[in-house]
Parts: structure tokens; C-alpha cells; sequence
């Protein structure tokens, strides 16, 4: 089965999304069909509010522009509110625990929680004592976020996702992870290219590569050939200090180019986004018409609204 011919339930057996490792294909599929439409009802001005009066209460203890103003204008246009609590501001930055945060924070009939955070075991504590929903908004292992809004961007693109190649260039991050698990079980060929060094997990590998089709690699062109995505995502991600050997074993790795003309002819270049431009991609590649990098950022929107209605739109 793939996307294109699965007929959508309207609902998912979930209650959180901690890292993608547990959803299903059917379960992807859900969520981008009803992002699709969402996205529809967005360009013709539709409202649907879905989750009216609920409650998405979002903790950031890094940094986000994309994240914060997604999940922000996403439940204002499903008819909720959202609450912005700054790690720097709760008691959480003064050394509560995420446990008593959870147990605090159901008391008052918060229906979601966005969480940014360093580590996935606070998204998974907070999942464990909270009554409300969790939601990843990134860690230092996953981003499940960004890949839903990247398979929708990748479905937008081609029509379909099974069988198209994803090669996603540099380091080993949490992007490299969630778009490995996202692109697997989907029916995508995912390719990571990064130096020795700096590859993904070895366990999220092995586990993304039992769902499906799933290669590192140290060779750009093994990579890049043939590719029908090219993508790559910042040498530094956000809590690691800058680190001249790094940044050259990674420079090898640039998208530039050279690096678009061994791929598809008719191949797109994404980037979760912030870039930083001239590290991990030259300027004419992030700025050339085979960019889809602020249909990503849009995507988020839509495909975040889906993943609040199935999880938030059940109580
Ligand atoms: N891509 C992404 O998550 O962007 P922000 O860091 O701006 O939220
Ligand atoms: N890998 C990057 C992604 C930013 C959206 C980071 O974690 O900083």
C-alpha cells in the first residue's frame, strides 16, 4: 500500500508523537492526508476549528522560529489557544523536575504539550506523568515534526513517496534520524551521507532500516546519484559548540553544484531551515529554482494542524 491509495480513517491509535519509532506507515499516511486537506482549506480560507477552546501549552528551552510560530498560528486557526512557556522563565530552568511539571500542568486542562528540549528521555518523562497529549518539537535525537512536513513537501513534489530517493548530506543529527524512520516507512529509498565520524545512531539505523530501505554512506556520489532529493541540515545543530574538525570533515559533504548535477534532473533541494549558507549549502543551491525550502517551512503548518487534530481532537 502506499499513499496514494490508502483511504484515511480520521484517526490514529496514538496519544503522543515522541519520535515516529512507533508509528505505522497507515499512521503517516494519516496525518499527511489530512494535512493535505488542511492545506487546501488554508488556501481557499476555510476555517476549521477542530479543536476549539483546546489548549497547547509549548516549552522551549532552545531556540525556534519555525516551531514556535507554526504550532502558535496552527492551533489559532483550529480554533485553540497556545501557551508559550520559555525554559528560561518556568520553574523547569530552576530545577523542577519534567515530572512534576507533567503532573502540574495536567491540573489545569492543558490538552498538548509541544516540548523543544535537549533530551528525548524529558519528552518521553513528560509523556509518561502528564494526562496530555506530547508533542516533539525537537530534541537532540529526533525532529518527527519537520520529517511529517517533509514527506508532505516530498508528496506535494512527485505525487507520491514510495520509491523516491531521499539523500540527506552532512552530519548524523536528529534530522538525519527522524528522516530515516519517516522516509522507511513510507516506501522511500533514504540514503545518509555522512563523513566517518559523524554517521546516525547505529541503533536508530538498524531499527529505521528494519522498517524499509535505508543506506549510509560515506560516498557523495552513491548518494547523490540518481537522487530525486537532495537535503542537508546545519554542521552545528543547536547545544553543540563549534569544532574545526567538524566543520572540515563535514565540508566534503557541502550540497553545492557540483553535488545537483549528479542528482535527477528534475531533483529538489531541501533544508529544514536555519541554513547557514556557503557551510552546509553553496548560495546558488539553496536560492536556485530546485529549491523547496520555504514550501518546508510552510509544511509545517499544515502538517503539524494534522498532528494536533488526530492526537489533541479525540478527548
Ligand atoms: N526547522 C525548524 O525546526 O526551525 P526552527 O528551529 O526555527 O523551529
Ligand atoms: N539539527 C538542527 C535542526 C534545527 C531545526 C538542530 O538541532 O539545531
Amino acid at each position: 500500500m502506499d499513499i496514494n491509495t490508502y483511504k484515511a480513517k480520521g484517526r490514529i491509535e496514538h496519544k503522543h508523537l515522541l519520535n515516529l519509532l512507533d508509528y505505522s506507515a497507515t499512521d503517516i499516511y494519516e496525518i499527511l492526508q489530512l494535512a493535505s486537506s488542511l492545506k487546501c482549506a488554508f488556501r481557499k480560507g476555510k476555517k476549521h476549528e477542530r479543536l476549539k477552546n483546546k489548549t497547547l501549552a509549548m516549552i522551549f528551552t532552545k531556540s525556534s522560529t519555525r516551531t514556535r510560530v507554526s504550532f502558535e498560528t496552527g492551533i489559532q486557526q483550529l480554533g485553540g489557544r497556545a501557551l508559550f512557556l520559555s525554559g528560561n522563565d518556568i520553574q523547569l530552568g530552576r530545577g523542577e523536575t519534567i515530572a512534576d511539571t507533567a503532573r502540574v500542568l495536567s491540573r489545569y486542562g492543558i490538552d498538548g504539550v509541544m516540548i523543544r528540549t535537549f533530551k528525548q528521555s524529558d519528552v518521553e518523562e513528560l509523556a509518561k506523568y502528564g494526562s496530555f497529549s506530547v508533542i516533539n518539537g525537537l530534541t537532540d535525537d529526533f525532529h518527527p515534526c519537520q520529517a511529517l512536513a517533509d514527506l508532505l513537501t516530498v508528496y506535494d513534489t512527485f505525487g507520491k513517496l514510495n520509491g523516491v530517493k531521499l539523500a540527506y548530506f552532512g552530519d548524523g543529527n536528529n534530522m538525519a534520524h527522524s528522516l530515516m524512520l519517516a522516509g522507511a516507512k513510507t516506501g522511500m529509498k533514504v540514503y545518509i551521507c555522512s563523513p566517518k565520524g559523524f554517521e546516525p545512531n547505529p541503533d536508530i539505523t538498524a531499527a529505521a532500516q528494519k522498517f524499509g530501505d535505508v543506506t549510509v554512506t560515506d560516498s557523495v556520489e552513491e548518494a547523490a546519484s540518481a537522487a530525486d532529493v537532495l537535503y542537508t541540515d546545519v554542521f552545528f545543530s543547536m547545544g553543540q559548540d563549534k569544532d574545526p574538525k567538524k566543520e572540515s570533515a563535514l565540508m566534503p559533504y557541502q550540497v553545492n553544484k557540483r553535488v545537483l548535477e549528479m542528482a535527477d534532473k528534475s531533483a529538489v533541494f531541501m533544508h529544514c531551515l536555519p541554513a547557514h549558507r556557503g557551510e552546509e549549502v553553496t548560495e546558488d543551491v539553496i536560492d536556485s529554482t530546485q529549491s523547496v525550502i520555504f514550501e518546508q517551512a510552510e509544511n509545517r503548518l499544515h502538517a503539524q494542524k494534522a498532528v494536533m487534530c488526530l492526537l489533541m481532537g479525540k478527548k
